[in-house]
């Protein structure tokens, strides 16, 4: 079987959702192809579906237990459904039965596939396959279009004769043409169904009810590699610390004011995301106390006992399975030898160092970076911050390929 740039498919978490219907069995060959160039791929069937294939089949071609029932607590220990729904970053439901599809139109929760698809946020796509009348159905084409326009992609389905007898639309498409629409759902863009998490803009660390220790960091360099990810396909999650820029279209913002909520919120994401971009200006202490009304002119503290915040990149670097990381070092001397102590302590594989001064870094319009990784120094001069985001993300995309081509080997 030829398979078309199977690079792009390997280490991408598939969850394939298994609906009643005959060409079931079509799907073992789905996701025997996806196994084979290194996609995890996990499978969730309907009680409808077990009338057709077994679950075992399903298991023995994808290494992983099939989950069939919301309510089994083996399977809910195993990986529960709303880890199931966090996990993907695709899910293809084949064959999609009309059932199936009027459940997902509805929002129904009655079976573990729906419930799953229910509390997902990633991208699904629907591979349709019943006899030709009932797709044919304005019951059925009313369910599938409203899907389409809350973006579920819809492959199929194919005509031809039904194994009902009739001829016509219904047909679950070959199990290679639905590979196709697989790796062209994830050749979209150098990022295409990669999750990026990212920080961006200042933190505040407040001193009492009015006042904060902050830095000048106006978030402009990590909203423009937010939208340069995103036009490049990915998932873009933005944990940001107060800034004046509106939220890009397409990006899910978290804000937050200090370092510690920047922290939590990065941790409670992280699992999900494939990147993790450090381009927040963190404070690295805050005062151990803050006073719960303003200070009064008299009472001020002539100094203050500061305490360390966590550092964020490092947490995440060093978690058990961290996600690619890309840290960032503004310096203001010996900037390439600081930044490379910087990423090395820190563990991360590229480093984006800058030179802050004062036309580029800090709340300024421009920028220039100089990449740093295992595999050598790359130079970005002085530019927008629009422009330098794209070249960055196009590098950053291309070591993380190569990092995922090595960790698949
Ligand atoms: N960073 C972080 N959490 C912190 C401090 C820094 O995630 N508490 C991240 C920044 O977002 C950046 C990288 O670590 O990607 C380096 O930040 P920088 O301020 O340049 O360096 P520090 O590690 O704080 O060291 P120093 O202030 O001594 O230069």
């Amino acid at each position: 079987m030829a398979h078309s740039d199977p690079q792009i498919l390997a280490g991408r978490r598939i969850l394939l959702g298994v609906s009643g219907g005959i060409a079931a069995y079509k799907t073992v060959e789905l996701a025997r192809l996806r196994v084979s160039v290194g996609c995890d791929v996990r499978v969730v069937m309907t009680p409808g579906a077990t009338q057709f294939i077994g679950p075992l089949t399903l298991q023995a071609v994808t290494g992983w237990p099939v989950s069939t029932d919301t309510f089994d607590p083996q399977q809910e220990a195993a990986m529960g459904h709303i880890a199931l729904a966090r996990w993907a970053d695709l899910i293809v439901i084949a064959p999609a039965s009309a059932n199936c599809i009027a459940g997902l139109h509805a929002g129904q929760a009655d079976t573990l596939l729906h419930t799953v698809c229910l509390a997902s946020t990633t991208p699904l796509a629907l591979a349709p396959a019943m006899n030709s009348q009932m797709w044919q159905h304005p019951a059925t084409q009313a369910n599938i279009q409203a899907l389409q326009q809350r973006g579920v992609q819809c492959w199929g389905p194919a005509e031809g004769v039904q194994a009902c007898g009739d001829t016509g639309p219904g047909r679950l498409q070959e199990p290679t043409e639905l590979y196709q629409h697989i790796v062209a759902y994830f050749t979209r863009g150098s990022l295409a169904g990669c999750h990026l998490l990212l920080t961006a803009g200042p933190t505040r660390e407040p001193l009492d009810a009015v006042r904060y220790i902050g830095n000048r960091s106006s978030g402009k360099m990590g909203y423009a590699i937010a939208k340069a990810a995103a036009a490049q396909g990915a998932r873009v999650t933005l944990v940001s610390g107060p800034t004046a820029l509106a939220c890009p279209p397409d990006i899910t913002r978290h804000q937050v004011q200090t370092a510690q909520q920047m922290y939590d919120q990065v941790m409670a994401q992280v699992s999900e995301a494939d990147i993790f971009v450090a381009c927040a200006a963190v404070a690295d202490y805050r005062p151990e106390t803050c006073a719960e009304h303003k200070i009064k002119k008299g009472t001020v503290p002539r100094s203050l006992t500061m305490v360390p915040n966590p550092d964020i990149l490092a947490a995440v670097a060093g978690l058990p399975e961290p996600p690619y990381c890309l840290g960032f070092a503004a310096e203001t001397d010996q900037v390439l030898t600081q930044a490379e102590t910087k990423r090395k302590a820190k563990k991360i594989s590229l480093l984006a160092a800058n030179r802050v001064s004062a036309t580029a870094g800090f709340d300024a319009d421009e920028n220039a970076l100089t990449l740093l990784s295992d595999q050598g120094r790359i130079h970005l001069p002085q530019q927008s911050k629009q422009r330098l985001a794209q070249q960055l993300i196009h590098h950053l995309a291309e070591q993380y390929h190569a990092y995922l081509t090595i960790q698949n080997s």
